[in-house]
């Protein structure tokens, strides 16, 4: 069975003495045997802190990364963070996309279209949030809307799309303690997927065993993780909010 990839996203949260606590708190867990056996783990923190992550899950099986970043490489972009600073920091995943990017701070799936190309060619894995809103599922337009921002994405990517990881994340889900049903996760992994092949193997002709993860993402907690971990087609989880306890953290991660 390929492991899962078990990725936090800290937010806009932490400070120097929390992190410090939670990610020690990680690595002598995960090296006293709590690591979890089938899983990969990531941690996206925001930028002030990847120095203190690196320093500290550096040579631990813990990776690292950004939760956001500059579709340029460098120049005039006021508070924008590139992918070659990323790069620098030792960062294996860098999240775009992500519904709190789109919806507050106006990035349109052709901007993270772009963000997830600038990652690629620097070497990070971007991890690529695509999800719908409540008014989008209760008029039938959930698949529809996922498609068609993983449309645009792959349409910048093509082949490389591969590469990328993609997190179905709704956003009705994210923050609110609610999560789909398990039917209703398994249907929309089963779209994803059906895009990716038909991206990928038929456009493309890069071959099954290269597709990228899909992970879920959406109120995971230490009690609902096994359930929705268990739905085939999901190959992980994105994780808010207990990203940001250790022992939830470490149960999803187990789980
Ligand atoms: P949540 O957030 O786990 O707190 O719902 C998930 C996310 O936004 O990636």
């Amino acid at each position: 069975m390929q492991s899962k990839l078990i990725i936090g996203n800290w937010k806009m949260n932490g400070s120097l003495a929390r992190n410090e606590t939670l990610l020690v708190g990680l690595v002598t867990q995960c090296c006293a045997g709590r690591a979890p056996a089938g899983a990969k783990l990531g941690l996206c923190v925001p930028y002030p802190y990847l120095m203190q992550a690196r320093d500290i899950l550096r040579g631990s099986s813990i990776a690292w990364g950004g939760q956001n970043v500059s579709q340029y490489d460098a120049g005039a972009y006021t508070g924008e963070v590139s992918a070659g600073m990323l790069q620098e920091l030792g960062c294996t995943y860098v999240i775009v996309g992500h519904s709190e990017r789109r919806s507050l701070f106006g990035e349109t799936s052709e901007i993270v279209a772009s963000k997830a190309k600038k990652a690629l060619s620097h070497g990070l894995t971007p991890v690529v949030c695509v999800g719908e809103t409540l008014a989008e599922r209760e008029a039938g337009l959930a698949e529809g809307v996922v498609v068609g921002q993983l449309a645009t994405v792959s349409a910048v990517l093509q082949g490389n799309l591969a590469k990328a990881v993609i997190a179905y994340e709704p956003v009705w889900a994210i923050g609110t303690g609610l999560t789909p049903d398990q039917e209703t996760i398994q249907t929309m992994h089963r779209v994803i997927r059906v895009h990716l092949t038909a991206e990928l193997e038929e456009r493309h002709r890069v071959t099954i065993a290269e597709q990228p993860l899909v992970l879920y993402g959406g109120s995971l907690s230490a009690s609902n993780s096994k359930a929705i971990f268990s739905v085939p087609g999901v190959d992980g989880g994105l994780i808010g909010g207990a990203s940001l306890v250790l022992d939830d953290f470490l149960a999803i991660a187990q789980a």
